[in-house]
């Protein structure tokens, strides 16, 4: 395990060099960058983006990113992209089990093991999301992996990862999450046998923390606690180093003599950073009724249509249920908006089973949904104490389109096709 270093913030302005003298003082792009490194800018936003929007990372590297020969396309597994036409989308409720880990003799990495499960929106429009499930049991090594379609954030489920990226290393545990900004080169190193979680792919605005509106200036998830690794580089050129990239939908690769990870210095606030969700302070009712979800949200990308987030992240951690004489978990309900939700650990309170760690739920817009009739029936009954849910960790994706299944979310046996059954058992108790 190497010695990690991180700054914290969310999108500040940070500076960091891997070798004394490597960031230059006063200037992005002296005539000499320093000790013979090359100077390139990553641009993450337009370059007139207003100032509170615009991301931009200045790079002192050993090579130039364009040193590599010409994208061949490869195949794309069980990738897939907009616009998620495959099969027809059901207003049915769905719900899976975790997939299976790869078993595969000499095994599946990052890249290989990555399936689709659902979509929406246009990614040439930089609109909607890819959810994804990686599931691995080998680390990349001589191999990076990239997306221009998006900004990728890792919500691991099992097994600790350690992201490589062109601007450091980042160490991740289940119960954190991790942002790679749209374009970021990385490699996945395993820590444990087996490693897999959920992946989303934000085609949309970059996530940024909620508004706070009435709240005030502290709450929910803070600046502070998001982390920014130092700079990092990784000085290998001998041997053969594929670079994966997702780019309108699809996987090309080509070959480097080097490692694109080879950024000594830079600065900017286009950058990766991880968060413990454990540092999430929860606001909540304390006199009665259950709030809405939105009270839950870790980091919101926008869309054009205020107060319409193209996806909101939302968790549901150990907190204390107070409210007097309300119903607990959450009440039946039909959105607007489209619900994917994952299990990191633990139960999940509207459900008494069937929603499992590495499992999955997706209730689209307007479908019913709510507590199972074993949770109803217990919930309606409980002793309104106060109540510690600990040892869990639910989240949800919350996104403005509908969340289109793939195939194969639609054909795995992984899906639970008797969902529906949960709620038969519901009784009428109607007494006029
Ligand atoms: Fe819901």
């Amino acid at each position: 395990m190497p010695d990690l270093k991180y700054s914290s913030g969310f999108g500040n302005e940070f500076a960091t060099e891997a070798h004394p003298g490597a960031l230059p003082v006063g200037q992005n792009a002296p005539q000499k960058a320093p000790l013979g490194l090359y100077t390139e800018q990553l641009s993450g936003s337009p370059f007139t983006a207003p100032r509170l929007l615009n991301r931009r990372t200045w790079t002192y590297r050993i090579r130039p990113s364009v040193m590599h020969k010409p994208y061949e396309r490869i195949a794309n597994g069980m990738v897939r992209s907009t616009p998620f036409n495959e099969v027809e989308t059901t207003p049915s409720q769905l719900r899976w089990d975790p997939l299976p880990l790869p078993t595969t003799p000499g095994g599946v990495d990052f890249i290989d093991g990555l399936t689709t499960l659902a979509g929406n929106g246009d990614l040439t429009m930089h609109s909607g999301v890819a959810i994804h499930i990686y599931s691995a049991n080998k680390s990349m090594t001589d191999r990076f992996f990239y997306t221009a379609d998006g900004e990728l954030l890792f919500v691991p489920q099992l097994g600790r990862l350690l992201l490589h990226t062109e601007l450091g290393i980042l160490d991740l545990t289940p119960g954190e999450v991790a942002l790679i900004p749209r374009g970021i080169k990385f490699r996945v190193e395993l820590l444990d046998p087996q490693a897999r979680g959920y992946l989303l792919e934000n085609y949309g605005a970059s996530f940024r923390l909620p508004e706070l509106g009435a709240i005030g200036a502290n709450g929910l998830a803070n600046s502070r606690d998001f982390l920014t690794p130092h700079a990092a580089y990784d000085d290998r050129d001998n041997g053969k180093f594929q670079v994966v990239a997702k780019f309108q939908g699809n996987l090309w690769a080509t070959d480097f003599d080097h490692s694109p990870l080879d950024v000594v210095a830079w600065h900017g606030n286009y950058a990766p950073c991880k968060y413990d969700l454990a540092r999430f302070n929860c606001i909540n009712s304390v006199s009665f009724d259950h709030p809405d979800p939105s009270i839950y949200t870790v980091l919101t990308s926008p869309s054009e249509i205020p107060g319409t987030a193209n996806v909101d992240f939302a968790i549901f951690p150990p907190r204390w249920i107070v409210a007097e004489h309300t119903f607990r978990p959450p009440w039946f309900h039909r959105n607007f908006m489209n619900e994917f939700m994952g299990l990191v650990t633990g139960e999940y309170d509207a459900k008494a089973e069937g929603f499992v760690p590495g499992g999955a739920s997706l209730h689209n817009c307007m479908s019913g949904h709510g507590p199972d009739a074993e949770t109803f029936d217990r919930a309606s009954k409980a002793e309104l104490k106060p109540v510690k849910l600990d040892g869990t960790l639910a989240f949800m994706f919350e996104t403005r389109f509908v969340c289109r299944p793939t195939k194969f979310a639609m054909d795995t046996a992984a899906r639970q096709n008797e969902y529906y059954t949960c709620w038969q058992t519901l009784k009428k108790n109607f007494k006029p």
